[in-house]
């Protein structure tokens, strides 16, 4: 059968054609067999019963079996006629269903009808196989595109305010109604830095979450994370007022293969945040324990903590708690986002948790033990 010819008849038809052929072939061969060889073996039966018969007689039985002949192959011919159509019907009534079904939810999809899926209709096993490959693919289809119609409407959210101060500030300036001072300049540099602020943010939360993100790997001790950490910090910490503590203990001198940089950007915002969170007069404390083959790095802080119902949103793109101080000190949601996906570059893990608002909040960066073995061979293998 051409291709063409395959295209404009359908499965069912093609499967009966299939089993008309044959049995029309099996029928034409019976029927000559009976023709050909039936006659003489009959007539030479009926002889050996009776070797002298009347012709009109004799005549009168050959006649009945040619008959009989006849009728048993046409009956039989129509009886597997319609086992034929009952069969292939009932075989390809399942397999259409499915791939109708997935016809029209592929057309669906291409409409931009993400949600089309296509339920089992017991076409057999590879059939459903399909069915299934095919859900799973608009499902994911569906996923990434809810995730970047948020992304661009996050993005212009955070876009809007900076902006529409910017374009304010520009029409009083020109009206006259605004004067060129140091009030009107700090305006503008703080927006206009936010928004220098949101386009690196999320060039580096792009980067990271792809997995782009370019890792200096050498050795380091936990204790160096932690004391350079809170060296860092210290400043900001003082001027808020909060106590900040650097503890580690044994766990001071596991060493961890880290993109040292990188490492104190995740803790320098975990540490920003918790002071941002923590009253003057509360305490924030960053300690190091060994933990099987991870070292932690756990920061936890006596502040606000966070209600179960934003623990798990919290490192999720432009996610900020609906604090008047998320919102005024200009954060913009994306500092817990960056840091997780640095942590899991590192083949380690950023985790929240908290007992609730007012109870403080721990935030806990695990990565990988760097082993004795592999310490060596990286030692070795580095140009001294
Ligand atoms: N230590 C903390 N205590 C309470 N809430 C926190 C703490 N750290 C983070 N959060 C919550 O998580 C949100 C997301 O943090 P982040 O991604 O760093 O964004 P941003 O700092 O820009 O608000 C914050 O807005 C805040 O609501
Ligand atoms: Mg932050």
């Amino acid at each position: 059968m051409s291709t063409g010819a395959r295209r404009r008849y359908g499965l069912a038809t093609r499967l009966l054609l299939a089993q008309v052929v044959v049995l029309l072939a099996s029928l034409l061969t019976a029927g000559l067999v009976a023709l050909l060889l039936g006659p003489s073996l009959f007539h030479a039966h009926v002889l050996q019963v009776r070797p002298v018969w009347d012709p009109a007689e004799l005549e009168h039985i050959e006649q009945g079996f040619r008959d009989a002949s006849f009728v048993a192959l046409s009956a039989g011919l129509l009886i597997s006629l319609a086992c034929a159509v009952g069969v292939t019907w009932w075989l390809t009534r399942g397999m259409q269903r499915t791939l109708d079904a997935l016809t029209t939810a592929a057309a669906e999809v291409s409409r931009g009808h993400l949600s089309a899926r296509v339920a089992s209709a017991g076409g057999g096993a590879e059939l459903d196989t399909l069915a299934g490959a095919f859900n799973l693919m608009a499902g994911q289809l569906e996923q990434t595109e809810a995730t970047r119609r948020r992304l661009l409407s996050d993005l212009a959210h955070e876009l809007r305010t900076p902006i529409s101060t910017i374009q304010l500030c520009c029409e009083g300036l020109s009206d006259g109604v605004l004067q060129w001072d140091e009030g009107t300049e700090r305006i503008l540099t703080e927006h206009t830095a936010r928004l220098a602020r949101l386009a690196g943010d999320i060039d580096e939360v792009s980067r990271a979450e792809e997995g782009r993100l370019e890792l200096n790997l050498a050795p380091v001790r936990a204790k160096d994370l932690v004391s350079s950490a809170v060296q860092r910090q210290a400043d900001a910490f003082a001027r808020a007022g909060v106590r900040l503590t650097g503890e580690y203990g044994s766990a001071g001198d596991a060493i961890v293969q880290v993109d040292a940089d990188r490492l104190g950007q995740v803790m320098d915002n975990v540490l920003r945040n918790a002071v941002r969170h923590t009253p003057p007069g509360g305490t924030v404390v960053v300690s190091a324990a060994r933990a099987g083959e991870e070292v932690h790095l756990i920061v936890t802080d006596s502040g606000d903590g966070i209600p179960a119902e934003h623990l798990g949103h919290v490192f999720e793109r432009f996610y900020r708690g609906d604090t008047a101080r998320d919102r005024d000190h200009g954060g913009s949601g994306i500092g817990l986002t960056i840091s997780r996906a640095i942590a899991d570059a590192h083949g380690g893990s950023l985790t929240a948790s908290s007992a609730g608002p007012g109870h403080g909040s721990t935030f806990t960066l695990r990565l990988p033990l760097l082993t004795r073995q592999h310490s060596l061979r990286e030692e070795g293998a580095s140009p001294s």
